[in-house]
């Protein structure tokens, strides 16, 4: 599941990151140190190999290092940002430098880069304890967090004008409320700091603004807009994985819509259970759905991450194709276990508060029921008029050539589905004693079905016997005399086909044979003549 969602990041990335220029130039590094050896760059980027690496080292008391693996789209995103740093960087005597790791598979294995973080960061020449870089979002956050590291990693604010400033300032802030900045839960907070350079950060311990936000302890405060988001207090055995934790499940929205900017930021949540909405957002009913779906957020926060899939924007298809979510069955909830990466389904056309509420709870209470490939075959599947047919079975049922079978593919749980079930039962009295005529059934929601279907279901299909491979829908007014015809007439339809199949099939094998005989004649004619 993980995987996949790296998989969808990567395409999207693909898509707008372009290619690398691979002009390889020469420049002098020109830092005025004594450089024997001039090493080669690229666009101000070191180009480093085995052969260089340590004289890079040498030479740059500081080097960031990319460990680029081209086939990559995450890869390809992070090299864009990377090398948009360079001109940033003049002046804070931090070289980069990257190793293509498709390449130089030796020395990445040597230095222990063959796995996550790509960026690291050497320094004064020390080859083997380089510090491991967060992932970076903006060219703007690798330079924050160079000088973050080099000095004071959050602004200290002296009072309420800067500070009221300061949460206006950007769309997200964390600002820390503590009454020492000498020493304490302060020297946690920098490095936090150091650790998201997304973000920015600062501290105070004006009493005046512990007043304003009505604070006593030390606290952390995150707001969105100037509107206070959440306070995290700390306590003496806070840790810095704490604080990023807290920042990390509090400064997404209740709800975050999925696209290629949040993609990373889902990804990284610490929180393992997502509640994924597939909703159409053009669509009229989506704004009710949307405020029940928020609403539950508000509930879970910490512990159900709350997703929304737009199924009217084409570049989620992979998206809804890996969750096997057809445009047609929004608006649906999933839930996604990503660390066992088992999904559940909501089994429900009413998408409120109450009912997404249940379904959250009973998946953490470990009582919801996982959404399957396929049912278990029921004992009695054929015993019935109706077949209860399964996604195993569908396939080796509806295409036996022997059988004209008719399915209807339901959901259980609605309205419109249900309304059929009783003409579908009189269907199948109707050919109760036709042996080579099937009624079945199949729950679409509970079963991967491999068929393309667009409209709403119900759905209804006919697979014709002669005919392993045809499929023919039936889009005519549901009344027990349309679909007996309609089965009548595909059943006769098939028939006739195969008749012209048969007999096109046999003037084919009569014109081969006259080819050959006249082939045949010819050759005997030129033997004769020899
Ligand atoms: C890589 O890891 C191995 C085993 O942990 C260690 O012996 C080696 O020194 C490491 N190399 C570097 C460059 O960190
Ligand atoms: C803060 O701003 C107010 C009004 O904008 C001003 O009257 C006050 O002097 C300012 N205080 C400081 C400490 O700058
Ligand atoms: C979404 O809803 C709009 C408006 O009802 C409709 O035009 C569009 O086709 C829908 N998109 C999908 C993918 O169903
Ligand atoms: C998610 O999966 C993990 C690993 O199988 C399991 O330990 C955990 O209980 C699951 N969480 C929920 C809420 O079902
Ligand atoms: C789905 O059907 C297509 C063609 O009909 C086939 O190539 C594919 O293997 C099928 N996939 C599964 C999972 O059965």
């Amino acid at each position: 599941m993980r995987i996949l969602f790296l998989l969808v990041v990567a395409v999207y990335c693909l898509s707008v990151c372009g290619s690398v220029s691979e002009d390889t130039h020469t420049q002098s590094d020109g830092d005025g140190r004594d450089s024997s050896t001039v090493l080669p760059e690229l666009n101000g980027v070191l180009v480093l190999t085995k052969e260089n690496f340590n004289e890079a080292l040498q030479q740059h008391k500081k080097l960031l290092v990319h460990f680029f693996a081209p086939l990559s789209g995450d890869s390809q995103r992070l090299d864009s940002v990377f090398r948009g740093a360079v001109e940033q960087l003049i002046g804070l005597e931090v070289k980069l430098g990257v190793v293509d790791v498709s390449k130089e598979t030796k020395l990445a294995k040597e230095l222990n880069a063959t796995s996550s973080p790509p960026l690291r960061l050497y320094q004064s020449g020390d080859r083997y304890n380089p510090v491991h870089c967060p992932d970076f979002q903006s060219s703007a956050s690798i330079v924050t967090w160079l000088k973050r590291r080099a000095g004071p990693s959050a602004d200290i604010i002296t009072d309420l004008n800067q500070s009221d400033r300061f949460v206006a300032s950007e769309e997200l802030v964390v600002l820390g409320l503590f009454k020492n900045l000498e020493q304490g839960f302060v020297e946690v907070f920098y490095t936090a700091a150091c650790d998201l350079p997304d973000l920015s950060f600062s501290v105070t311990q004006n009493q005046n603004i512990f007043r304003k936000y009505d604070i006593i302890h030390d606290s952390v405060l995150l707001l969105r807009q100037s509107e206070l988001v959440q306070v995290f207090k700390v306590t003496g055995s806070t840790s810095k994985e704490d604080l990023i934790s807290f920042i990390s499940i509090y400064q997404l929205e209740l709800v975050t819509e999925y696209n290629g900017q949040t993609a990373s930021r889902i990804l990284s949540s610490s929180v393992l259970n997502h509640a994924i909405l597939f909703v159409n957002k053009t669509n009229e009913e989506f704004q009710t759905i949307y405020t029940a779906f928020q609403a539950s957020a508000a509930t879970y926060r910490g512990r159900v991450l709350f997703v929304m899939v737009d199924v009217d924007e084409p570049r989620n298809g992979r998206m809804m194709e890996y969750f096997r979510v057809r445009e047609t069955e929004a608006p649906l909830v999933r839930l996604v276990n990503l660390t066992s990466h088992v999904t559940y389904h909501l089994p429900s056309e009413t998408l409120d508060t109450p009912t997404i509420t249940a379904f959250c709870q009973n998946y953490l209470e470990g009582t919801a029921q996982p959404k399957m490939q396929s049912e278990v075959k029921p004992l009695d599947w054929d015993l019935k008029p109706v077949k209860q047919l399964v996604g195993e079975t569908l396939e080796k049922v509806a295409f036996n050539p022997d059988k004209t079978v008719f399915v209807m593919f339901y959901l259980p749980y609605s309205e419109d589905s249900r309304s059929l079930f009783l003409l579908w039962e009189e269907l199948a009295q109707h050919f109760l004693d036709r042996e080579d005529i099937v009624i079945a059934r199949i729950d679409a929601s509970a079963n991967d079905i491999n068929l393309s279907i667009t409209e709403r279901y119900p759905a209804l299909r006919l697979f014709p016997a002669l005919y392993a491979e045809r499929v023919v829908s039936f889009s005519g007014r549901r009344s027990l005399k349309n679909l007996i015809q309609f089965i009548e007439k595909e059943m006769k339809r098939a028939k006739k086909d195969r008749v012209q199949e048969e007999k096109d099939r046999k003037k084919y094998i009569e014109a081969q044979k006259a080819m050959e005989a006249k082939e045949a004649k010819k050759v005997k004619e030129a033997k004769q003549e020899l």
